[in-house]
């Protein structure tokens, strides 16, 4: 482990479970409420575009009644006091990393904290409504949308994403199912690259066998575990 330099965490829903934040495959999952095409679709916000800001609006609230957690709160350290090269890719639009403390996080989803406006391209922190159409702050007109990235559309900053698994020597997957792609074959891209790697989440996820490493247990148990591993390990080496 002495020579790990430069670090990839992927993030899924799995990390914010224990902030109360609800995943989307689990019995209790979001997507068994609320069908994806429904909600989180280009199409299904044509059809139907109140519903869709309902379901984003209850996002938003969620999102700022939810606290980190020590799993946030072990990478916002490691964040800190790593010296090679670290990227938090989270699939979450929750803030918990960012108000945990870390800082070189990428959200490939989007944030649900933040409205796109479809006419003039800007984005704003946003954490009230956005049934009621308000107009974009920065051209005035109704076209705000949740700043989030439906299936179908492009992750953000992918071509920064696979910069960084390209230079990985360490991937680790934490709190994700591995369902859904572009994330799910991050794994092999840092194998092609040379990078160990491992997985944290509660149950194996699909693409467990890829790793070379998979631990189950709660997040909140093994991230702090694994980050002080990390972290001492530097220091010694
Ligand atoms: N600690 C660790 N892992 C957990 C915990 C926990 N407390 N609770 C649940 N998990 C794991 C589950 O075992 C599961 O493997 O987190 C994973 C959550 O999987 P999903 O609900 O599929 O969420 P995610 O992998 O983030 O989904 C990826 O799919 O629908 C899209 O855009 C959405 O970003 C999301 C993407």
């Amino acid at each position: 482990m002495s020579d790990i330099r430069n670090i990839v965490i992927l993030t899924g829903a799995g990390i914010s479970a224990e902030s109360g934040l609800r995943t989307f495959r689990a019995e209790d999952g979001l997507w068994e409420d609320h069908p994806v095409e429904e909600v989180a679709t280009p199409q299904g916000f044509r059809r139907d575009p109140d519903l869709v800001q309902r379901f984003y609006d209850e996002r938003r609230a969620n999102i700022l009644a939810a606290q980190p957690n020590p799993a946030h709160a072990a990478l916002a350290r490691l964040d800190a006091e790593w010296t090679g090269d670290l990227l938090i890719v989270t699939q979450n639009i929750d803030d918990l990393h960012e108000r945990a403390g870390a800082h070189r996080v990428l959200h490939m989803h989007g944030e649900g904290l933040s409205a796109w406006c479809t006419a003039c391209d800007a984005r704003h922190r946003w954490t009230s409504t956005l049934r009621d159409a308000p107009p974009c702050p920065a051209c005035g007109q109704s076209a705000l949308r949740p700043d989030i990235v439906w299936f179908g559309e492009m992750p953000y900053q992918m071509e920064r994403i696979f910069a960084a698994l390209g230079r990985a020597d360490l991937f680790v997957s934490i709190g994700t199912s591995g369902a859904v792609y572009p994330a799910a074959g991050f794994v092999q891209a840092a194998k092609d690259s040379g990078a160990a790697t491992l997985e944290l989440n509660l149950e194996p996820s699909q693409g467990s066998r890829l790793f070379d490493e998979t631990r189950l247990g709660p997040a909140s148990a093994l991230v702090p575990e694994w980050a002080r591993e990390i972290l001492e390990h530097a220091r010694g080496a």
